[in-house]
């Protein structure tokens, strides 16, 4: 029987500090209950990629599965001239949608690539190879898409010292709501780059502000104060906004949702369209499922905190 490894792992929100923690800050991020699988199966002949109706092989450069190719090669080195593989992917998260989806790729195939080749798996590994892929695709990232999908659970994140699970006394829901509109996270790392140069002492205030709101989310959580927690997601809003990350459509989507029974409600990820996530109180999860379910084409409840990587064979 051919040999199979499989690995999963999961997208992501960001509740405090993105962008800002590519500049250093602290930021706040909890892994969601959408994955990524990956399974890499010895196949004969050339080693190819699926995902959907999507097939490219590893050696074409048709700049498909930029990510994937670069984290095989890597791996794999010479061995793939001797074996073919071939590598599928399945995945609930939306492109581009700022949920960690291509971090979330990256780690799963990271790992299942490192077992596949009898290469270690500790974490420091899988995340030094999945950041390769991260890289090539959104050219400076701060590494919390892949350390959350990795990790699992909610992190205090900063790209200067070692990332530390924030414990939960209890489960919290988020709303998670996709605007429909898929931008690039480089592109907007980019953009908030020229922010900086232009604004150079109100971003660095801005960053600063940002790393005491994530140490203040810390306090929220380990308090279990979920007015608080919201409150300072709104804030965290107000900084994106003046960076210039937000856009019209979501700020009319986190209008609709800050009207219902929320504590707060912020865009996710780099902005530009993307997702919104908000905090809902707790008597009114399944009410305000219902009401996103009818009027919002994608969206979802997520309880955190949720498994990081998992290997499924
Ligand atoms: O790629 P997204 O939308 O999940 O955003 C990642 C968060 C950023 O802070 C914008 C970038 C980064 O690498 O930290």
């Amino acid at each position: 029987m051919s040999r199979e490894v499989i690995a999963s792992a999961p997208g992501k929100i960001i509740l405090t500090g993105e962008h800002f923690v590519v500049h250093g800050a602290y930021s706040i991020a909890a892994a969601v209950n959408k994955r990524v699988r990956v399974s890499i199966l010895e196949a004969p002949g050339d080693s190819y990629i699926l995902a959907g109706d999507a097939r490219s092989r590893v050696n074409n450069d048709d700049g498909r599965f930029v990510l994937v190719k670069t984290i095989l090669r890597h791996v794999f080195e010479e061995e793939m001239k001797d074996q073919g593989v071939a590598i599928s992917i399945s995945s609930d998260i939306p492109a581009g949608s700022g949920l960690g989806s291509s971090a979330a790729v990256s780690v799963a195939t990271a790992a299942a690539a490192l077992k596949f080749a009898h290469l270690e798996t500790s974490p420091r590994k899988i995340f030094e190879i999945a950041l390769l892929g991260e890289k090539k695709v959104h050219g400076n990232p701060s590494g919390i898409d892949v350390e959350t999908s990795l990790q699992g659970g909610m992190l205090l994140f900063s790209k200067n010292t070692e990332s530390k699970p924030i414990p939960l006394n209890r489960v919290v829901h988020f709303l998670v709501v996709y605007s429909g509109k898929p931008r690039r996270t480089s592109t907007l790392i980019e953009r908030v780059e020229i922010r900086k140069k232009q604004y150079p002492n109100f971003f660095d205030c801005l960053t600063r502000a940002a790393s005491f709101l994530s140490l203040d989310v810390v306090d929220a959580i380990a308090a279990g104060d979920l007015p608080r927690l919201g409150a300072l997601m709104n804030i965290s809003q107000t900084a994106l906004s003046w960076i210039g990350v937000s856009t019209s459509s979501i700020d009319r989507l986190i209008e609709d949702v800050a009207a219902q029974e929320v504590y707060g409600v912020k865009l996710t990820g780099a902005g530009g369209g993307g997702s919104i996530i908000a905090l809902p109180k707790p008597d009114s999860v399944d009410a305000l499922s219902k009401y996103m379910t009818r009027n919002y084409s994608y969206s979802f409840m997520t309880q955190i905190p949720q498994e990081g990587l998992r290997w499924e064979v």
